[in-house]
């Protein structure tokens, strides 16, 4: 635990904009509207003024989230050669494990990335070794799946749209999981950077770490870095490229990196949701008129797939990329 106080003093001693927001979403399947409203605005509030928040009393279960991360544990603790068995060198492979920089941003992790929506679809191309991977990685993405499309609904609320925009798409969605393995950094280096800044692809980000390490930066921070504290049972949520567009720009994806802890290597595991792998999104026509023409042009996961290593140079967010030139 002491460890983990001294992170979160680090930060807060070069942090401008305040404290993260921690919001209990407790109330937001209750039957009465009025409370349902008021966490749709902490959540509309928290979207539009950072870019990200957590959650608690969400719904996942602790035992979940502990088995999640000890079956990435495992799977990391694994003999390299065993690992390797998952490299490949085609992005659009279903499972991949690496532990170089050829994305542009890995600067030092190591990681595995894998589909996980639908379950029965996706989990044969898992690993079978550590030999529980797949039962408990199983039982945490559909645990995290249902979470998505519950912020989901509230988001596309606060946004002013139905809540019931989107939910078909998104049950059919999207859901890519990153497991990320950062080594224990050194305490002479100062801080240094396990995953370089960027963003995410996707509506939303839910993301659980073993120790503090993530920080973020959003468009209105002045580029100051904010580390996000491991609250214990809490979940962070960050917004990605495709909610901006989505929003025609009333939201903006959240620029994010990984710091190496000093005290102890460090696990997080990031839940991508979006929509379907070739579905077009574009900005939702209740939030295009004259006065807020069409920011983004449309794209889906595979365009950003394509995207991704023409950006190893100069890294550029790729909604960036696909904005209209209004001029
Ligand atoms: C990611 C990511 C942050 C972290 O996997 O896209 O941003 O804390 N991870 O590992
Ligand atoms: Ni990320």
């Amino acid at each position: 635990m002491a460890s983990h106080h001294k992170h979160q003093q680090r930060g807060a001693a070069a942090t401008a904009p305040g404290a993260l927001p921690v919001i209990n979403i407790g109330r937001l399947g209750d039957k009465d509207p009025a409370a349902r409203a008021l966490v749709v605005q902490d959540i509309a509030r928290a979207c539009r003024d950072r870019g990200c928040f957590q959650v608690v009393n969400h719904g996942v279960s602790k035992s979940a989230m502990d088995d999640a991360l000890e079956a990435a544990s495992e799977f990391f603790d694994m003999p390299a050669e065993r690992k390797a068995a998952f490299a490949c060198a085609d992005i659009r492979s279903p499972v991949r494990y690496d532990t170089s920089s050829k994305d542009g941003i890995s600067k030092a992790r190591s990681f595995l990335k894998h589909y996980a929506n639908p379950l029965d679809h996706w989990v044969d191309s898992w690993p079978t070794q550590p030999a529980t991977y797949r039962k408990k990685m199983g039982t945490y993405a559909v645990e995290i799946q249902r979470l998505s499309i519950q912020l989901m609904g509230a988001i596309v609320q606060g946004l002013g749209l139905c809540p019931m925009h989107l939910q078909e798409k998104l049950g059919a969605g999207l859901q890519f999981m990153a497991l990320n393995n950062y080594p224990q950094g050194s305490s002479r280096a100062g801080d240094t950077v396990g995953l370089a800044p960027h963003s995410d692809i996707g509506f939303i980000t839910i993301l659980l770490q073993s120790s503090p390490g993530l920080e973020v930066t959003h468009h209105d921070d002045g580029g100051v870095w904010t580390p996000v504290p491991a609250i214990p049972g809490a979940l962070h949520v960050h917004l990605g490229d495709h909610l901006e567009v989505l929003s025609n720009g009333r939201l903006r994806s959240l620029l994010h990196r990984a710091i190496l802890n000093t005290d102890e290597e460090r696990i997080s595991i990031a839940s991508i949701h979006g929509a379907a792998i070739d579905e077009k999104v574009g900005c939702a026509e209740e939030l295009v008129d004259e006065r807020h023409p069409r920011m983004y042009r449309e794209s889906s996961f595979h365009d950003f797939l394509d995207f991704l290593p023409t950006n190893v140079k100069a890294y550029r967010r790729f909604v960036e990329t696909l904005k209209i030139d209004s001029a």
